[in-house]
C-alpha cells in the first residue's frame, strides 16, 4: 500500500516543500530511504522503528521504501522522523490517507515517541503554505510554527499523532508568540563623558553607517558599543519574520519561542573563524553576518582579527548579502548588520593618544591587519579619549531617553523618504539630490580631490550626512553635515 504526506526541506533560509511517499510491500524485511537523505535522514529509520514499537505499533513485516521528492533537492535534518513515522502508519492502513495529505508534518521523534522539537519550522511551514491545510508540528515548535500563518497542530507523542490520523480531534491551533518590546533602560547613563562617541552611537544607529571606536585601553568603548542593541528601535513586522526565520533555522530560537522583536545583536571574538563569521559547512549553515540580519555585529579588539576574515566582510558591508559556496551547495543568506567595532590604536594602546612604545615593526604589522577596502566601508570613525576624573562621577539623567527620541524621529523621516526600512535599505542613491546644495557639492568634490575619500567614500559621506540632517530634523542636507559626516571618515591611520 501507498502512502503520501507533505513536509519540507530547508535550503539555506528558506524552506521548501517536500513530498513524502511510503510504499509498503511483502518481501525480506528492509528499509530503505530514497532522494538525497543526508545522515540525520538516515539515522531517521532507526528512531522511527523505535518511536513506533513504543506508541503500540509493530514496524510492518516486508518492504518498506520512503521516497523523498523532489529526488534533486537535498535533506537533511531530523524533521522528516515525523512525516515518514506518519506515512508508515498511513501505508499500514492506520488513519485516512485524506487526513494524511492535507497536512504538513515535521518534527523529529525520540525513541520512547515523544516528538521533539526541530529548528527551522518557521521557514518549513511557510513554503508548505497553498498545499495543506494545517501543519503537524511538536509542541515546543508550536507558537513558531503558527507564525507562518497556517494553522499549527501542536502535538506532545506520536500515539497522539496516530489517534489524530485515524480521524481523532484535532488539538486547538498553536497560538502565535512574540518576545517582549524595547525596554527604556538607562543604556547611555552607564557610560560617564565621551559625548563624541554617544553622538556616534546615536548616527549609527539612526542611519545603519559602520563604527569604529579606537581609543587606549579602559576608556569605555567596549561598554560604549555594547550599548548600541538598545538604542535600535524594535523590528518592522517583516523584520521580525525574516529574523525569526533565520534564527530558527540556526537552531537559535528557544523551545516555545515566538517571533523575535528585537534587533539581534551578535558579538564576535577575534578567535573567530571564516566559516563561523560568514557562514559555511556541509550543508552551509548561516554565520554571524547572518545572525547579525537587521540587527547589530560587534566585533571586539578589531585589529585582533586575521585580515581575511575581515576582508570576507567586503561583499556583505556593500550589498546585505553573503554568499557561501561549497562544491555541492551555492547559498546566499541575508547579511544585512550595524557593524560595530572598538580596537585600540597599536599594540601598547597610546599612539595618537599618550605616550606609544611600540616600533616601527610593531606599527606597520598591527595597521596592515585593517585593509583598505575594509577601512573604506566605515563611515564612522571615532577616537575615544579617557573620561575626565570628574564625569565618572557624573550622573547624566534623561539621555538615553533623548536620543532614543531623537532615533526614532529620524527614521520616521527616513521611512517616509526612502520606505520601510530606511536609506540602508535603497541599493542607489541619487547623489544630486543628496548634494542639491551646492556648498554640499564643492565640499565633497574638495575631499575627493585633496584624496580624503574614495569615490565610494563620497557616496557614504553622503549618506550619514543624510542621517545628520534627518537627526536634525531639516529636510534640507546642509554643508554642516556634510562637514560632520566628512570628520567621521578618519581612520586613524
Ligand atoms: N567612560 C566610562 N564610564 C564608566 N565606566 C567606565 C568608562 N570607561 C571605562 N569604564 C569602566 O572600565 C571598564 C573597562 O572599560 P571597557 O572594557 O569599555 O574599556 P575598553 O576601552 O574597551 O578597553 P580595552 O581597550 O582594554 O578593551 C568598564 O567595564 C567600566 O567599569
Ligand atoms: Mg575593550
Amino acid at each position: 500500500m501507498l502512502a503520501r504526506l507533505w513536509s519540507a526541506a530547508l535550503a539555506g533560509v528558506e524552506g521548501q516543500p517536500v513530498q513524502v511517499e511510503v510504499d509498503l510491500r511483502p518481501g525480506l524485511p528492509a528499509f530503505d530511504v530514497v532522494g538525497l537523505p543526508g545522515t540525520a535522514v538516515l539515522e531517521s529509520r532507526n528512531r522511527v522503528r523505535a518511536a513506533l514499537r513504543n506508541s503500540g505499533f509493530e514496524m510492518p513485516l516486508g518492504r518498506v521504501t520512503i521516497n523523498l521528492a523532489p529526488a534533486g533537492l537535498r535533506k537533511e535534518g531530523p524533521l522528516f522522523d515525523l512525516p515518514m513515522a506518519a506515512g508508515i502508519l498511513v501505508a499500514m492502513g492506520v488513519g485516512s490517507p485524506e487526513r494524511a495529505r492535507g497536512h504538513g508534518f515535521l518534527g523529529e521523534l525520540g525513541l520512547d515517541g515523544t516528538l521533539r522539537p526541530v529548528s527551522g519550522v518557521l521557514a518549513a511551514a511557510e513554503a508548505l503554505k497553498g498545499h495543506v491545510q494545517a501543519v503537524v508540528v511538536p509542541e515546543a515548535n508550536g507558537p513558531e510554527a503558527a507564525l507562518a500563518g497556517l494553522p499549527a497542530l501542536a502535538f506532545r507523542h506520536l500515539k497522539e499523532v496516530a489517534t489524530f490520523l485515524r480521524g481523532g480531534p484535532a488539538p486547538p491551533p498553536a497560538r502565535a508568540l512574540a518576545s517582549p518590546s524595547q525596554p527604556l533602560g538607562p543604556a547611555l547613563e552607564r557610560v560617564a563623558g565621551q559625548e563624541g562617541a554617544k553622538r556616534a552611537l546615536e548616527v549609527a544607529a539612526a542611519g545603519g553607517h559602520a563604527l569604529v571606536m579606537i581609543g587606549p585601553p579602559g576608556v569605555g568603548k567596549t561598554l560604549l558599543a555594547s550599548r548600541l542593541g538598545e538604542l535600535l528601535p524594535d523590528l518592522a513586522p517583516e523584520e521580525a519574520y525574516e529574523v525569526t526565520k533565520i534564527h530558527s533555522i540556526a537552531g537559535l530560537l528557544p523551545p516555545h519561542g515566538g517571533l523575535i522583536r528585537r534587533p539581534p545583536v551578535r558579538a564576535v571574538h577575534p578567535s573567530v573563524g571564516a566559516a563561523a563569521l560568514l557562514g559555511g559547512g556541509v550543508p552551509p549553515r548561516p554565520g554571524e553576518v547572518t545572525l547579525a540580519h537587521r540587527g547589530v555585529l560587534f566585533l571586539d579588539e578589531l585589529p585582533e582579527f586575521p585580515a581575511q576574515v575581515l576582508d570576507g566582510l567586503r561583499q556583505p558591508l556593500e550589498t546585505g548579502w553573503i554568499e557561501v559556496s561549497r562544491a555541492r551547495y551555492h547559498v546566499r543568506f541575508p547579511a544585512r548588520f550595524l557593524l560595530v567595532a572598538a580596537g585600540n590604536p597599536c599594540p601598547c594602546g597610546q599612539w595618537g593618544f599618550g605616550e606609544c612604545r611600540c616600533s616601527d615593526g610593531q606599527l606597520a604589522r598591527y595597521r596592515r591587519r585593517l585593509s583598505g577596502p575594509i577601512k573604506d566601508r566605515v563611515d564612522l570613525w571615532v577616537p575615544v579619549e579617557p573620561p575626565s576624573g570628574k564625569a565618572l562621577f557624573q550622573e547624566p539623567a534623561g539621555e538615553t531617553e533623548r536620543v532614543l527620541a531623537r532615533i526614532r524621529a529620524a527614521r520616521e523621516r527616513q521611512a517616509q523618504r526612502y520606505g520601510p526600512g530606511g536609506l540602508n535599505a535603497t541599493a542607489a542613491v541619487d547623489l544630486h539630490q543628496l548634494a542639491a546644495q551646492p556648498a554640499v557639492r564643492r565640499l565633497v568634490e574638495r575631499a575627493m580631490e585633496a584624496r580624503l575619500i574614495s569615490a565610494r567614500g563620497a557616496v557614504r559621506l553622503l549618506r550619514v550626512a543624510r542621517t545628520l540632517a534627518d537627526l536634525d530634523g531639516s529636510d534640507t542636507l546642509q554643508e554642516e553635515h556634510a562637514a560632520e559626516a566628512l570628520q567621521y571618515r578618519r581612520p586613524p591611520w
